[in-house]
């Protein structure tokens, strides 16, 4: 084993797991997918790729307050995440970044 400093400045998880209909909900069924791909768009349209990775996550076993999102390494859960969250969410990472600080969330009013 080996032990290194993290890749990126933040990684984003994004979770798609998907179930089927009648099974317990899922962040996949809930817009998860489109979620992480708007993520991917904005973090690229952003000039983020070097810094920030956009990764695919399956179920963290808090489905019922999907989509969810967290962000590593400030340790941050998104619940309830909305597709169109995703510029603002985006700009607050890039924003920490630029600053040094941690990622605050762009909480919805
Ligand atoms: S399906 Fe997303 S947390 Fe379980």
């Amino acid at each position: 084993m080996q032990s290194n400093d993290l890749p990126f400045e933040k990684i984003i998880f994004v979770c798609t797991n998907k179930r089927d209909k009648g099974e317990r909900v899922s962040c996949g069924r809930e817009g998860g997918c489109d979620l992480r791909n708007k993520m991917k768009e904005m973090v690229k349209a952003r000039g983020l790729k070097d810094k920030v990775r956009v990764s695919t996550s399956g179920c963290m076993d808090v489905c019922e307050e999907g989509p969810n999102v967290m962000i590593f390494p400030d340790n941050v859960w998104l619940a309830r995440v909305k597709e169109k969250e995703a510029v603002a969410i985006v700009e607050a990472i890039a924003e920490s970044i630029d600053s040094g600080q941690p990622f605050e969330a762009p909480l919805r009013k």
